[in-house]
């Protein structure tokens, strides 16, 4: 249907009908390159361009498809928008050429008007939308930024939870779709696209001239009930989706992807938030899957936000110097109750993985790992300490981490390099980590699981686990979730 397919092709998908949503954005967002906009205008741009409008209108998510277990809980149905107004009633063109910006953002001007009158709903119809950075609001909600300059984005404060940027001290480029406090916020269309044009960031950071952290492709700070779905996000400058300080959130039925070498391109990292679904999605990126974090050493120990009540739930994907789903590094405010189920993952540096170090404070703790199936995994289950990265001089050695009940089983893991490296911290010992029906085929005979400042159970475990996690397993039977 969609004529343009500049990167990867866009494939309409199906049809979206949720009933409940405040703002459906459905189109596709293909990023042009910057590099000629900055030259023509003043404004940071992108190129949205749409499939043609479907209908919606009608049933919630959950209500239909994804098998028997899905998201459906996570996100509050909301009554059926009043308005629905397409780019084009604003007097945008889809030309490639012509820039939207303030179309965009009239538009989400005029809509916000309707946020406590009904809600409302922007659509986006096939072509290709030139545009840079506009906000979301509740009850409709999209902030699209795409950067020409990183002047072009602007810089906005640090997250409270770490403090500074994350990777450059001070304020923090402003994400492409950005939204701080909000409610009822939804993403979704026909598997469209949204491109964030990420090469510059990348180079920026490879040729070591960034000057402020890079922007999220999607950020939703301090948000509720927000729904992210049948998308294709390519090319994030950073972490592709970064739900921080949020609360009933899904993103399901996700494609994103990365070349294999954008640094810290990370599929998903929800941070400091609760009640988080994250189902059906397939990611292939320069850093990890899957991510939960909450926050930074000292940082994120004061402000304490913990990630609790994640889900992580058929996903599957790639990415050669990073893990399928990892807890942490940053997990200063605490996480708990987080279950991976249906996990694939293949030709990666690690299946699972917890990362932690001195100076992080907070806990890792009810942690589960179920039906894993690992391809080429360098590392199928890994725990690592950091490498000395602290925000600043003032982190405190003495914050030592508490990483208790982990609990992984089902897992097959085919051609791994390693056994399981499962290292703690000195004075910090990883407690309760189980491990039953773990098989790990295809390793050298001579590869040794390594475990260090770790205790616990293992049962049906091959090859033969540490002695460290030989200890019987107890009643409870390590299901602690
Ligand atoms: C969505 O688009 C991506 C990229 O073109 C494609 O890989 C994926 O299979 C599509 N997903 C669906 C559900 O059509
Ligand atoms: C995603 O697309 C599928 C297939 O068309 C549809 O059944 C489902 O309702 C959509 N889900 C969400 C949450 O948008
Ligand atoms: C969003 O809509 C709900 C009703 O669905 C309303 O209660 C709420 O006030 C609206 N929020 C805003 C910020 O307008
Ligand atoms: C968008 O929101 C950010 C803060 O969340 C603010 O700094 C910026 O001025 C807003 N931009 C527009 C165009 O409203
Ligand atoms: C670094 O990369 C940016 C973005 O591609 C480019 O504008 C800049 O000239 C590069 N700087 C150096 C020193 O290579
Ligand atoms: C971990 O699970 C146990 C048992 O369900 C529960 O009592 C405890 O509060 C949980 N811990 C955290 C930090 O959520
Ligand atoms: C984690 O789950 C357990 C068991 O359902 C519950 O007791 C505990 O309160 C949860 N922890 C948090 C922080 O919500
Ligand atoms: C062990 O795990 C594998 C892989 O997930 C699964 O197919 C198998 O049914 C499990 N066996 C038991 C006894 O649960």
């Amino acid at each position: 249907m969609d004529s343009e397919k500049p990167f990867l092709g866009v494939r309409p998908g199906n049809f979206f009908r949720p009933a409940w949503v405040p703002l459906l954005l459905l189109f596709t967002v293909l990023a042009i390159l910057s590099f000629q906009i900055s030259t023509k205008t003043v404004f940071p741009e992108s190129l949205i361009s749409g499939s043609s409008a479907g209908e919606y209108g009608s049933p919630g998510p959950g209500t239909e498809s994804g098998g028997p277990i899905s998201c459906i809980g996570f996100f509050g149905a909301a009554p059926k928008r009043k308005v629905v107004m397409s780019i084009t009633d604003f007097g945008g063109v889809g030309d490639g050429r012509t820039s939207n910006t303030e179309t965009f953002r009239r538009a989400v001007r005029h809509m916000q008007g309707f946020g406590d009158k009904g809600g409302s709903q922007l659509n986006v119809p096939k072509g290709r939308w030139l545009t840079g950075s506009f906000n979301l609001t509740s009850n409709f909600t999209l902030f699209l930024e795409e950067g020409a300059d990183p002047k072009e984005w602007p810089i906005i404060k640090p997250l409270p939870s770490y403090g500074r940027g994350r990777e450059r001290s001070g304020g923090r480029h402003i994400s492409l779709v950005h939204g701080d406090g909000l409610t009822n916020v939804i993403i979704t269309g026909q598997n469209g696209t949204i491109d964030g044009q990420g090469k510059m960031w990348w180079d920026l950071w490879w040729n070591r001239t960034l000057e402020h952290t890079r922007g999220h492709l999607v950020e939703l700070v301090n948000s509720q009930n927000i729904l992210i779905s049948n998308l294709t996000f390519l090319n994030s400058p950073f972490w592709t989706i970064h739900p921080v300080y949020c609360s009933n959130v899904v993103i399901k039925g996700m494609t994103i992807l990365a070349p294999l070498n954008a640094p810290n391109t990370d599929g998903i990292d929800p941070d400091s938030s609760t009640n988080v679904c994250i189902e059906d999605c397939y990611i292939e990126s320069g850093d990890d899957l899957v991510a939960v974090k909450s926050g930074w050493d000292q940082y994120g120990i004061t402000m304490a936000r913990p990630s609790t009540n994640i889900i992580v739930r058929r996903v599957s994907g790639t990415t050669p110097t990073c893990s399928g789903v990892g807890i942490g590094s940053e997990m200063s405010g605490g996480i708990s109750n987080v279950t991976v189920e249906d996990l694939h993952v293949w030709d990666s540096a690690a299946g699972v993985r917890i990362k932690s170090d001195k100076g992080r404070g907070g806990y890792i703790v009810n942690i589960s790992f179920h039906n894993i199936i690992l391809e080429r995994v360098k590392i199928p289950i890994r725990f690592s300490r950091g490498s000395n990265d602290h925000p600043d001089e003032g982190w405190d050695p003495k914050a030592v981490p508490k990483v208790k009940r982990v609990f992984i089983s089902n897992v097959i893991s085919i051609n791994s390099l390693k056994a399981p490296v499962l290292q703690g911290i000195e004075d910090a010992s990883y407690e309760e980590i189980c491990l039953k029906n773990v098989t790990l085929l295809g390793l050298s005979p001579s590869t040794m699981w390594k475990c260090e400042f770790v205790s616990g159970f293992a049962s049906e475990v091959f090859p033969t686990p540490c002695s460290q996690l030989q200890n019987m397993i107890p009643s409870s039977s390590c299901s602690y979730l």
